[in-house]
């Protein structure tokens, strides 16, 4: 038995920030990062259609990017003192993914956060509020997903918390808010939105239902990323749905070790000066992966099915994972990510040396691979690596060199 959850209505399309004046409740509480839907006056739009609705609208705003446990902690606070029965995200996977956390918490003040990250683990909510998440960048899609992914600070690690219970009831899907995204924003979404998309079709839990929604979605982004990322608005468009399509999809087929590699080096050299930027990350694991999954005999088959639908040629599946590999190559070069991590510069940019100095990667390798082997994407890869595998993919990563093992 598998299950397929979805929110319940997916407003997508210009104008579809509107849709907001159609909510049916009494008090609403907008949850919003720290300043670009302010400044693009989408806040006000929302909060305008909200009253429109009847509505008595409360703000919580600041919500940082990768967003810290005390943050879920302070909205849920602010939501029980208002009691609202409307929770309203609006932004990035950032503010979306702290607000279902805070309505976790607001659901069930007892909850800890220990609790909440318990896989499948959250009791059922919807008992004081209903959910509606309004994205504003193309590529984490958690406005139709089961995840949010908290930072918990003290302990310097990313944890996600996943139960479709936390699936949005309305997705609003308005590619006007994306328009206003940054070159480097759109880069690094839109391939975490392609890493979503191929992981989630050669996942060991893709099935009938999610293959079509991954598969369209990457034949989208391979035609519109690097259009959007040059200003073709209508592409920017297009990116917008695509990424939501590939949401539909991994939320519910789930990820692979792009995804846990990512996870677990994105803050882990942050005492070197950054982070490295979560699709960022999936773009330069990305090709290495696929080199070491297509050692699987099914996951090879179905990469051939991807480079075919991405009308790369090749005569046999070997030809066709090359194919697929040098494209998502090329598709880095055009959006001026680096091919790995010691040519990641601190501003994401590639530079001959990056910020992590290769005696601190080597020194810190062996943890890293153990904690992404841990990791809750792992389970649903293809080919599960041993210590000594994710150490090798690890170093691939680090200094680009071939997978041929
Ligand atoms: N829940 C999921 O399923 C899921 C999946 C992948 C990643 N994530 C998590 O999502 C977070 C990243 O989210 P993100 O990549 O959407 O970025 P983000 O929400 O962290 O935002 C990044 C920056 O972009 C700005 N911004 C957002 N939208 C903008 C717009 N339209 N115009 C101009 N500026 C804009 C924000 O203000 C912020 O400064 C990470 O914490 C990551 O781990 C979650
Ligand atoms: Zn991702």
């Amino acid at each position: 038995m598998a299950r397929f959850t979805l929110p319940r209505d997916i407003y997508h399309g210009k104008g579809s920030l509107a849709e907001l004046k159609n909510l049916k409740g009494k008090k609403a509480i907008i949850c919003v990062g720290g300043g670009s839907m302010k400044r693009f006056g989408f806040l006000d739009r929302a909060k305008a259609y909200l009253e429109e609705a009847g509505m008595e609208v409360a703000l919580f705003e600041g919500i940082e990017s990768d967003p810290s446990v005390e943050t879920v902690m302070k909205g849920a606070a602010a939501m029980q003192e208002f009691g609202p029965d409307w929770i309203v995200a609006i932004g990035g996977g950032s503010p979306i993914d702290a607000a279902k956390a805070m309505w976790i918490k607001y659901e069930y003040p007892e909850c800890t956060f220990e609790d909440m990250c318990k896989v499948f683990g959250i009791p059922e909510l919807r008992r004081k509020a209903h959910f509606c998440a309004v994205s504003s960048t193309s590529g984490t899609a958690t406005e139709v997903t089961a995840f949010s992914i908290i930072t918990d600070y003290e302990k310097g690690t990313k944890y996600p918390i996943a139960d479709f219970e936390i699936t949005p009831d309305v997705a609003i899907v308005d590619p006007e808010l994306a328009e206003t995204m940054p070159k480097k924003l759109v880069a690094h979404t839109g391939m975490d939105a392609m890493t979503h998309a191929i992981e989630a079709y050669v996942s060991t839990a893709n099935c009938d239902f999610t293959d079509p929604l991954a598969i369209h979605a990457i034949e989208m982004i391979q035609k519109d990323l690097i259009p959007s990322y040059n200003g073709d608005m209508a592409a920017r468009d297009r990116m917008h749905n695509a990424q939501c399509l590939a949401g539909m999809a991994f939320s519910n087929a789930l990820l692979g070790i792009v995804h846990s590699m990512a996870h677990k080096t994105g803050a882990v050299f942050a005492d070197y000066g950054a982070h490295i930027i979560h699709g960022a990350a999936n773009a330069m694991y990305l090709p290495k992966v696929i080199a070491f999954n297509a050692k699987d005999p099914v996951a090879k088959k179905r990469y051939g099915v991807i480079a075919d639908y991405m009308h790369l040629g090749g005569k046999d599946d070997d030809e066709k994972v090359a194919l697929l590999i040098a494209d998502l190559r090329r598709m880095n070069d055009e959006l001026n990510i680096p091919h790995c991590i010691k040519n990641y510069g601190a501003d994401s940019y590639p530079t001959e040396q990056g910020f992590v100095p290769e005696e601190v990667f080597l020194e810190r390798l062996s943890g890293i691979a153990e904690r992404a082997i841990g990791d809750a994407c792992t389970g649903s890869n293809p080919r599960q690596p041993s210590q000594e595998e994710m150490e090798k993919l690890l170093k691939c990563c680090y200094y680009d060199l071939d997978v041929d093992f």
